[in-house]
């Protein structure tokens, strides 16, 4: 049968770190389905439809990678999936306390499916959507952090926000 694991996150933006981490699940996992969902704690700059679009751009062609939105529980999520696990990326001894209570939580709410955490890369471990929102909102340059195609998009973006006000 074949492997399932649901990458949830928020991907405002997707981020060569998320990529990898898709790269490194698909070494344990026939398929990753890497799932936009809603952080209430955070605002999100790009629209669920713009996040899509831009996370399926970067994965074109390949069959092992499915990307979709969600807009509820990731348990329930991985439940409606038939996910063999919950996949999350695990940077610095910084993210281990937020991740912890969220996969305990995540495990209260459906015992069938495991939380997997696999270490980001070397050269991804400071990298973070927010860290490369604040870098673009002042023109700084961002490229190698995240792939082309979002470059631009976060370009234009903060572009249309200056030249409105
Ligand atoms: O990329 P992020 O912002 O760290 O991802 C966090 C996310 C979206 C995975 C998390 O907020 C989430 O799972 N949201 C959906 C609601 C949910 O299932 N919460 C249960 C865990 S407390």
């Amino acid at each position: 049968m074949e492997t399932i694991a649901v990458y949830p996150g928020s991907f405002d933006p997707l981020t060569n770190g998320h990529i990898d981490l898709v790269e490194r699940g698909l070494k344990i996992f026939d398929k990753v389905v890497i799932v936009t969902l809603n952080n209430r704690a955070k605002k999100p700059l790009f629209s669920v439809e713009e996040r899509l679009s831009m996370i399926r751009d970067c994965f074109q062609g390949m069959d092992s990678v499915e990307v979709d939105a969600f807009d509820g529980l990731v348990v329930d999520y991985a439940r409606k999936r038939n996910a063999n696990a919950i996949l999350r990326g695990m940077r610095a001894v910084s993210d281990f306390e937020n991740e912890f209570q969220m996969a305990m939580f995540n495990r209260r709410l459906n015992r069938d499916v495991q939380t997997v955490f696999l270490m980001t890369g070397m050269r991804w471990i400071f990298t973070s959507s927010s860290g490369i929102k604040e870098v673009a909102s002042f023109g700084g340059d961002v490229s190698g952090m995240v792939p082309p195609s979002i470059e631009k998009k976060l370009k234009d973006k903060f572009h249309q926000a200056y030249s409105k006000g």
